[in-house]
């Protein structure tokens, strides 16, 4: 058997015998000759064979094999595939991959312009939550146990104790509101309301209210019109008629529900308006003294008025929106057409 001296100057022969035409045969040499399993690593390993008195001289010679395998390699390194250079060239000056935008959602938009017709005259948002007990959502607004206009909204009830509700107006906001702050107060209320309510195009077992509420000495029904008034030009246009019908909330009196004429066919009679020329927006009142009293609020020294409105409706009225499960499908085709007046 060969020495490894003598194993070495063969492979020294055939490292300088080689020729290195590509990368692939640069790597071959290099796995070959300097891999982890290769030839020099190898050699390295038998050194433990060699007698003692030899190992000086087989060690420089292999440190010599292995320098010339590296040069070997070095020299044809140019041959390596540079994989950066690979790459296509990037243009920076091409536009960026469009991010798909969402939209403000059609409730939120109408919300939003709600608001900020009362904020320009002095209202400030409050809100409230959507779990509520039976004392704000009904028993302070004149509506104690028993009473029948109870009835008149479907209550979820979140546990088997009947004195928590999922609101089923933002009139338990107002609640809210006159407990804590100081008069006069001025505020609108957004938010969601609950009813158990078969989902259809017309109902929904959630949807969504604007309550307004104004208490100082001396406010009067003169105020909640014209402040009524004021809203509509400013949500439908100059052009827009109101009317006030006497109506009946238990938390109003008197109480009113207020009708536009119609923003489809301006009054001479459409499917919006079921050909009466007329849409109801909302309903509205001076709050009732029994309702001050429960919150400790003179009568005699202070008034107000207040006012609800369902935020759909007010979407359904301006935008012709016809079915009211289109606003919770997430249906983008539908979502896209708010777009421009987001
Ligand atoms: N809470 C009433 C409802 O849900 C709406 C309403 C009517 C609110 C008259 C008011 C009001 O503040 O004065 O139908």
């Amino acid at each position: 058997m060969a020495s490894l001296q003598e194993q070495i100057q063969q492979y020294e022969l055939e490292i300088k015998a080689i020729n290195i035409a590509n990368a692939a045969e640069l790597e071959d040499f290099r796995i070959r000759f300097l891999g982890a399993k290769g030839i020099v690593k190898q050699i390295f390993g038998e050194m433990k064979n060699v007698p003692a008195d030899q190992r000086k001289e087989a060690g420089q010679m292999l440190n010599s094999f292995k320098i010339l395998a590296e040069e070997k390699f070095e020299s044809f390194k140019s041959l390596q595939v540079d994989t950066k250079a690979k790459c296509p060239a990037v243009d920076n000056t091409l536009p960026g991959t469009p991010l798909p935008i969402g939209t403000r959602h059609p409730l939120r938009v109408v919300e939003n312009k709600i608001v900020s017709i009362f904020e320009r005259i002095g209202f400030s948002v409050a809100t409230g939550p959507e779990i509520e007990d039976d004392w704000h959502n009904f028993t302070s607004l004149n509506m104690p146990e028993h009473h029948p206009a109870r009835d008149m909204q479907d209550t979820f009830y979140v546990s088997t104790d009947p004195d928590w509700v999922l609101r089923t107006h933002t009139s338990s906001t107002q609640a809210r509101i006159l407990e804590t702050e100081q008069l006069p107060i001025r505020v609108i209320c957004p938010g969601r309301v609950y009813r158990n309510e078969t989902i259809s195009a017309r109902a929904h077992c959630f949807f969504h209210q604007c309550e307004g509420l104004y208490v100082d000495k001396n406010v009067s029904f003169a105020d909640l019109k014209q402040t009524l008034y004021y809203f509509v030009t400013e949500m439908f246009g100059e052009n827009t008629k109101v009317r006030f019908r006497p109506s009946y909330f238990p938390f109003t009196e008197p109480s009113a529900e207020m009708d536009i004429s119609c923003t489809v066919c301006g009054g001479s009679g459409c499917n919006l308006c079921k050909h009466t020329g007329w849409v109801e927006i909302l309903g509205c009142g001076m709050v009732h003294p029994n309702m001050l009293r429960n919150f400790g609020i003179d009568p005699e020294v202070y008034t107000g008025f207040a006012f609800g409105m369902g935020v759909e409706r007010i979407t359904q009225v301006k935008y012709q929106v016809n079915d009211l499960r289109m606003y919770s499908q997430n249906d983008v085709r539908f979502l896209r057409q708010f777009q421009a007046i987001t």
